[in-house]
């Protein structure tokens, strides 16, 4: 039974109302409630918050006691003045970002009838939340970023157990112990392409092991923000990087890849599960994507919007890349010179290039402006960090895959 007068049980906060939160590290900030929902033990209220200007992979669920007691009665004035002068206009801001959302909203479900647009409306409103805190994967358990769209059962539990191998994914400890004892799979599906002493890598299809790759879209969609494959995964071929010991191929990392893409890209979604990010798995598996495009004779560039982390990585290997090539190299080399040697794509040249000013601008022209002394400094900077991981080109087994011929694809369809 839920005790409404108990100061931590009761349940005197609106959803979409803005509160001072107290976030993981001790600091109030400023926060809107998402969701709200009962404790797993059934007795009191948790509250899912986003905290204004960070990143929504720090949106938790907290208890009443880390909400400010604001007097609320439902005047929006009555938050403000709890909060202050300051926050008033913040309130602001946020009502209105709020309002543009909303007709946003209503333009998109303007041909639906009522019930549909209510419950399409519940629907963006659930995807807001990620219900599942933690998994388990192998002997990992992991507190999760973003929402991912497991089927409805599964997707409202705090925690979910997954199969480090399969990726198959259940909701109770007894299932997953009883599928360990079952299952016969030691490493992903697909094919070895890279070994290098415990560090391997494997080449999967979309198409040959739909279920697989849906896994592991699944589980990554909860460490990516603004990604959207789940299920449509033939299309791609994934890449996943594993630690190697005697229990098996333990999955550290992937990245995808389209089969074709229209804008040129070689990285669709790239991963580094949180027990193994910082560690240099990210930038090898970066520079694995770039060896493969160098395999293709192309260039290659990640599918946009990168995230904050999907940046700074990005940033540190072209840098790394780069300014490696211009300290070694003697005479000129223009951009389609690097490009043509790392694979990178001109624009990502070029901006590198401009953030570490060995750019000019000339006669409609961008030209690498560079002297040894310069090159010196940026190597002894914060940016310039050589990769603890990089790629054994002598350990990859790889030929680029055909691309379907579309005059025989015509044909087949035809007929
Ligand atoms: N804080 C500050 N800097 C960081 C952090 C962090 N938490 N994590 C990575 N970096 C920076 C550092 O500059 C680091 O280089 P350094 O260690 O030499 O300083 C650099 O990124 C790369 O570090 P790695 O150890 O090689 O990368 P990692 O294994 O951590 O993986 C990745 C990077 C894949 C972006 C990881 O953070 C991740 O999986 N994030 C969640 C998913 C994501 O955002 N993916 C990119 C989306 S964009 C896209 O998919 C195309
Ligand atoms: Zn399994």
């Amino acid at each position: 039974m839920v005790d409404k007068t108990d100061p931590v049980v009761k349940d005197d906060i609106e959803i979409g109302g803005t509160y001072m939160v107290r976030k993981a590290d001790e600091n109030w900030c400023l926060a809107e409630v998402i969701q709200k929902r009962l404790t797993e033990a059934g007795d009191k209220y948790e509250y899912y918050v986003h905290y204004e200007n960070f990143n929504r992979r720090l949106d938790e669920w907290v208890l009443r006691d880390r909400i400010m007691h604001s007097g609320y009665d439902g005047n929006d004035h009555e938050i403000g003045q709890e909060l202050g002068e300051n926050s008033d206009r913040k309130i602001t801001r946020n009502q209105k970002r709020k309002h543009d959302e909303i007709n946003h909203v209503e333009k998109t479900f303007a041909e639906m009838d009522p019930t549909t647009a209510a419950l399409e409306k519940e629907h963006e409103t659930l995807t807001k939340v990620k219900y599942i805190d933690r998994v388990q994967v192998g002997r990992f358990e992991i507190d999760t970023w973003y929402f991912s769209p497991y089927p409805e059962e599964y997707g409202k539990c705090s925690k979910l157990w997954i199969c480090e191998f399969c990726l198959k994914y259940t909701r109770l400890e007894k299932s997953y112990r009883y599928h360990q004892y079952e299952c016969t799979q030691r490493q992903p599906n697909g094919k070895e392409i890279y070994r290098k002493g415990s560090i391997s890598i494997y080449e999967v299809d979309g198409k040959d092991y739909k279920l697989y790759c849906q896994n592991l879209c699944l589980l990554a969609k909860l460490f990516l923000d603004h990604k959207t494959l789940y299920f449509d995964v033939e299309p791609f071929i994934f890449y996943i990087l594993c630690e190697v010991d005697r229990y098996g191929a333990h999955i550290v990392g992937y990245f995808s890849k389209e089969k074709e893409s229209p804008d040129g890209n070689n990285v669709a979604c790239i991963l580094t599960l949180p027990p193994y990010q910082r560690k240099g798995y990210g930038k090898l598996l970066i520079a694995f994507s770039y060896e493969l495009s160098k395999q293709e004779q192309v260039t290659g560039s990640p599918e946009k919007p990168l995230s904050d982390l999907g940046k700074l990585s990005y940033r540190s290997y072209w840098s790394w890349v780069l300014l490696e090539i211009l300290r070694d190299f003697r005479g000129t080399l223009s951009i389609k010179d690097l490009s043509n040697m790392t694979s990178i794509t001109q624009n990502d040249i070029i901006s590198t290039l401009q953030s570490l000013n060995l750019v000019k601008y000339w006669k409609g022209q961008h030209v690498i402006c560079v002297t040894p002394k310069l090159i010196e400094e940026h190597l002894k900077s914060a940016e310039y960090k050589k990769p603890s991981l990089t790629v054994d080109i002598s350990a990859l087994k790889w030929t680029p895959p055909k691309k379907p011929n579309k005059k025989q694809k015509n044909f087949v369809s035809i007929h």
